[in-house]
């Protein structure tokens, strides 16, 4: 059935960057670039061995230098410049390449690897470079203090209220390049429905939560993105 649609909401993951070569959470063999979630992305593990935690993410932050935004991120861009309604792009990747493609109504509920968080002042602020050795915070000017600006597991996304609003406010929620096995994120889907919003899901095979949506588009986001966003501009329709 097709409705009229003003207000979107968009979640993005991993899949949305990998035709960009920025490499999924989950592979094959579970490992994040080789790692055990548990000993990169865990606030114990920071704890445990800061040397390798800072060493993970420091490589990962030098990588976008060398990445680019694809066709799904530019597309959403687009989307955001034209469109007069309500949107909001909620984005569970820590990289820059929706920014880079030029969103504004943009939020990383995840944290971002282009910032820094101060746990001696509690600063969070843009950082480039390298946090493996122990630069001086530009806040309260304590030597060795950042990490990472990344929501790990165990700790709370970002903006919460914000999103959980947008999602009881949406008409029509949109899912790209996500496995569905982390939460909150992995809720919003049924969020949406349940404050009667239209659910779609574009993914290169069928997410964990592929059931709750009303539809379902499997490919590459690089063309499934393009496509629909054309399709939402020119009919308005979802
Ligand atoms: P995952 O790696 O779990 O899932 C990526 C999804 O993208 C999979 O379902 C793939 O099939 C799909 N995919 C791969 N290539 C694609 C392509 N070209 N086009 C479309 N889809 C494609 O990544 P996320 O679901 O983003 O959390 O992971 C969620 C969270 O778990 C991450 O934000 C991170 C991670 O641990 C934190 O760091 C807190």
């Amino acid at each position: 059935m097709l409705q009229t649609i003003n207000n979107i909401v968009i979640l993005t993951g991993a899949g949305v960057s990998a035709e960009s070569g920025v490499a999924t959470f989950r592979g094959p063999d579970g490992l994040w670039e080789g790692h055990r979630v548990e000993d990169v992305a865990t606030p114990e593990a920071f704890v445990r061995d800061p040397a390798l935690v800072q060493k993970f993410y420091d490589e990962r932050r030098a990588k976008l230098k060398t990445v680019e935004p694809n066709a799904a991120h530019q597309a959403l861009a687009r989307l955001d410049r034209t469109w007069a309604g309500e949107l909001l792009l909620v984005t569970q990747n820590v990289d820059d390449l929706h920014d880079r493609a030029g969103s504004q109504r943009l939020l990383h509920m995840h944290g971002e690897l282009n910032s820094a968080w101060c746990r001696a002042c509690d600063a969070h602020f843009a950082f480039e470079g390298e946090m493996a050795s122990g630069p001086v915070c530009p806040h309260c000017h304590v030597p060795g203090c950042l990490r990472p600006d990344i929501v790990w597991f165990g700790e709370m996304p970002y903006q919460m209220e914000r999103i959980e609003a947008a999602l009881a406010r949406c008409d029509l929620f949109v899912s790209i390049g996500t496995s569905g096995a982390v939460y909150p994120a992995a809720g919003f889907v049924q969020t949406a429905r349940y404050h009667g919003a239209r659910t779609l899901e574009m993914n290169l095979d069928p997410s964990e939560g592929s059931f709750h949506f009303h539809e379902s588009r499997m490919g590459k986001a690089g063309e499934l993105v393009p496509d629909w966003v054309d399709q939402v501009l020119s009919h308005g329709l979802c």
